[in-house]
C-alpha cells in the first residue's frame, strides 16, 4: 500500500429537489456577485435556469451570465469569462451542467486569480497557486468534476485542437447540488456515455502495477458493479429515479480519489489516448474512452494480469476456470459486449473517426508527451506502444 492524500472537501446535496438548497448554499459561501454558467441549453429548456436565478435572488446576489459552453470546452470561452468576471467584478462562479460547464468554470477561476495566461496551467508550464470558488449545480453523471481536482479545456489551434488537464486542489467546488432528476431528460447516448466515463475513472486507477488496497479494490469493484448493474437499468427505464441516483453517486466518488487511495497513482492511458482522440476529432469523452479501451486492455493486460484476472471475475463474474490468462481476456472481452450493449462504440470506426497516417503518429506523440515521453502504469507506453493501440483500435 502506497502512502495518500484524501481530501474531498466537497458539500454535497443529494436527492430529490436538492436545487431547493441552493439559495442556502449560496449565502454560506457570503458571494455578492456570481457568474452563472451554462452550456449549449438544456439547463434553460428543463427550467433549471429559472429555478437557479430565483435562488440567486433569495441569496442576495446579483450575477451575470454566461452560457454556450459546448463538450469539450474551448479555452476561448473561458478567455471571455475572465474578462467578463474582471469587468463584473464576479467573486463566486456557478457552473450549471456537467463536467464540460463545471471544467469551464474552473479555469475561469484560475484564470482570475492569476496576471498570466490561464493556459499554462493547461500546458504544465506553470502551476496554480488560486481558484476563485466555484459551486455546481450537476445535470449529467459522468466527469465526476463536482467533486474532482481536474479540469479539462481544449485550445482550438491550427493543424488540430489541443485538450489538456489541470489538477489541483484549489479547484475543487465548495459544494455540488445533485438531484438525479436533473438527468432525467438526458439523451440515452450521453448517459452510456456517463456511465463509461465513471466506469473508466476508477478503472484507471484499479489497473496498475503498484500497490493496492483490500478496502480500496472491494470500494472499486463495488463502483463498478453497480454502475454496471443501473447502466443497464437506464437503457430500457432513463426514468428509474433509483438507478439515476446510483449512477449519479458513483460519478463522484468513481472521481473524488476515492477508489485510487492505496494505488500507485493509477494507469490514465485511456484518457490520455481520448484527450488527443477529443482535441483532433471533438467526439464525446465517454465514447472516445470506450472506442479504445478494448484495444489497449488487450495491449496490455499480460503485464498486469493479476488485476486482470480479479477484474474477470469479481467485476465481470466470469467463472475462474482456465488459465489466468483466458480468464484475463474473457473479462475483457465481457466489458467490451457490456459497451456495446449500452450503445457504445468499441472501435475508432464505430466512433465515426478515421485517422491518416500522420494522425496516428500524431496522437501518439502527442500522447507521449504529455507523460515526458511515456504514459501508462498497467504496462509503460511509449509513442510507439499508443500508435499501434490507436491503429488497433481502428
Ligand atoms: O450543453 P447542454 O445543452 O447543457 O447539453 C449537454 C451536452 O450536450 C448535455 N446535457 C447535460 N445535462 C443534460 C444534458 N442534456 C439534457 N439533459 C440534461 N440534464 O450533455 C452533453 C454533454 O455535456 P458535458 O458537460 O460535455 O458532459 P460530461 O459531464 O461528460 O463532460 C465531459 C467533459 O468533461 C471532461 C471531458 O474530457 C469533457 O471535456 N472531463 C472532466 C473531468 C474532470 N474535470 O474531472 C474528468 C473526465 O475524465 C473528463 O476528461
Ligand atoms: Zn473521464
Amino acid at each position: 500500500m502506497y502512502d495518500f492524500e484524501y481530501y474531498a472537501p466537497t458539500k454535497v446535496e443529494f436527492g430529490k429537489g436538492s436545487e431547493s438548497k441552493l439559495a442556502m448554499l449560496l449565502s454560506e459561501q457570503g458571494c455578492k456577485k456570481v457568474l452563472l454558467h451554462y452550456g449549449g441549453g438544456s439547463a434553460e429548456r428543463s427550467g433549471l435556469l429559472a429555478v437557479v436565478r430565483s435562488a440567486m435572488l433569495e441569496a442576495g446576489c446579483s450575477w451575470v451570465e454566461l452560457g454556450g459552453v459546448q463538450p469539450n470546452p474551448r479555452l476561448s470561452l473561458v478567455y471571455r469569462g475572465i474578462e467578463l468576471c474582471r469587468a463584473e467584478g464576479v467573486d463566486f462562479i456557478l457552473a450549471v451542467g456537467g463536467g464540460s460547464v463545471i471544467d469551464s468554470a474552473k479555469a475561469i477561476g484560475y484564470g482570475l486569480k492569476d496576471d498570466g495566461d490561464v493556459w499554462d496551467f493547461y500546458e504544465g508550464t506553470r502551476r496554480p497557486t488560486a481558484c476563485m470558488p466555484v459551486g455546481v449545480v450537476l445535470t449529467i453523471a459522468a466527469a465526476g468534476s463536482e467533486m474532482s481536482n481536474s479540469s479539462v479545456i481544449t485550445k482550438e489551434a491550427e493543424g488540430g485542437d489541443l485538450k489538456r488537464s489541470c489538477n489541483s486542489n484549489y479547484a475543487r467546488p465548495r459544494f455540488a447540488v445533485m438531484n438525479p432528476e436533473l438527468t432525467f431528460t438526458l439523451p440515452d447516448y450521453q448517459t452510456a456515455c456517463g456511465c463509461t466515463d465513471i466506469l473508466m475513472h476508477t478503472m484507471e486507477r484499479y489497473f496498475t502495477s503498484g500497490g493496492n488496497m483490500e478496502l480500496t479494490d472491494a470500494l472499486a469493484e463495488g463502483l463498478m458493479r453497480t454502475v454496471i448493474a443501473n447502466a443497464r437499468v437506464l437503457k430500457n427505464k432513463p426514468h428509474d429515479y433509483d438507478a439515476r441516483a446510483e449512477v449519479m453517486w458513483a460519478s463522484s466518488l468513481s472521481h473524488n480519489g476515492l477508489t485510487g487511495c492505496g494505488n500507485n497513482g493509477g494507469d490514465w492511458a485511456v484518457h490520455g489516448i481520448e484527450h488527443e482522440l477529443g482535441g483532433l476529432y471533438d467526439v464525446a469523452h465517454g465514447a472516445g474512452l470506450a472506442a479504445v479501451w478494448t484495444a489497449w486492455a488487450y495491449y496490455v493486460y499480460k503485464d498486469c494480469l493479476a488485476r486482470f484476472y480479479k477484474f474477470a471475475v469479481q467485476v465481470m463474474g466470469v467463472r475462474p476456470c482456465g488459465t489466468r490468462q483466458e480468464i484475463a481476456r474473457e473479462g475483457i472481452d465481457a466489458f467490451n459486449a457490456f459497451l456495446k450493449e449500452i450503445g457504445m462504440p468499441t472501435t475508432l470506426t464505430e466512433l465515426g473517426v478515421n485517422p491518416t497516417a500522420e494522425q496516428y503518429k500524431l496522437m501518439a506523440e502527442r500522447c507521449a508527451a504529455t507523460g515526458n515521453g511515456k504514459k501508462g502504469s498497467a504496462k509503460i507506453l511509449y509513442a510507439d506502444d499508443i500508435e499501434r493501440i490507436l491503429r488497433n483500435a481502428k
